[in-house]
């Protein structure tokens, strides 16, 4: 595991989309499964400025969207769909041809999890994942307790996550009970995974994702078992610990 501890979220969010881009200029048609939450969203914006200033050229990246609530349309502006294609995807300039949905609103959400899971496989997994950090530990919505192999498939939201996303619902009572999300085993098996955490409110489960027991109760312990992991994070959610 790298941590990389930046100043500020600013200083992180530089710092990620340049490693990103780099990533992309040895491998320009990768295949990359991006976060939504609020944390990728100015390394998703650096991103396009770097596209436009800098001409990085990102239009052949593959994408498959991390996870899904259930029920909500494409269309529906709260859906994680629309939310990557507003801020990363059509910035970017990658067609949405290339853009594999995970359609929280199928009509079979077990089926559609599985040929989600076997377009990944068959695009010869992931080069790279950008994960953010949930408050209780869970990657996309791999929610605790979520196993090392937990496939692609649908799960309840825990009440932890009703409440943190109830921002974005006006109210808890509005957030859908249930998502689907990419499984912990394709999440693991990317060749790189980038994880970016910041915000002191992000302190105590940084600390225990780096340090912690490995344990389904904090999905995000298993990046320690990972291959090729960096955490890109600031210092608020570092804390006064020493630096890496
Ligand atoms: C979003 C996602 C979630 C968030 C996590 C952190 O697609 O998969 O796992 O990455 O909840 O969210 P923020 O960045 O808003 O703190």
């Amino acid at each position: 595991m790298r941590v990389v501890v930046s100043d500020s979220h600013e200083a992180m969010s530089e710092r990620a989309a340049a490693e990103f881009a780099a990533a992309v200029a040895a491998n320009p048609t990768a295949t990359v499964m991006p976060a939504t939450g609020n944390t990728p969203m100015e390394m998703y914006g650096n991103l396009s400025r770097l596209r436009r200033e800098d001409g990085i050229d990102f239009s052949k990246l593959r994408i498959f969207q991390l996870d899904a609530y259930r029920g909500i349309s494409p269309d529906d502006y709260r859906s994680l769909y629309r939310w990557m294609m507003t801020t990363l995807v059509t910035p970017l300039g990658i067609p949405q041809e290339q853009v594999v949905r995970l359609a929280g609103d199928a009509a079979d959400p077990d089926r559609e999890c599985a040929v989600f899971a076997d377009l990944v496989r068959d695009a010869g997994g992931l080069d790279i994942t950008i994960l953010g950090l949930g408050p209780n530990g869970h990657l996309g919505f791999n929610e605790p307790p979520s196993p090392v192999d937990a496939p692609t498939r649908r799960v309840p939201l825990t009440p932890e996550s009703m409440v943190s996303n109830a921002v974005y619902w006006g109210g808890e009572q509005n957030v859908p009970t249930e998502a689907l999300t990419a499984g912990m085993d394709l999440l693991l098996a990317a060749r790189a995974i980038y994880l970016v955490v910041s915000g002191e409110r992000k302190r105590e489960i940084l600390a225990r994702t780096i340090d912690g027991p490995v344990t389904p109760d904090n999905p995000a312990s298993f990046l320690q078992q990972a291959a090729n992991v960096t955490i890109f994070t600031d210092r608020a959610a570092w804390g006064d610990r020493p630096l890496p």
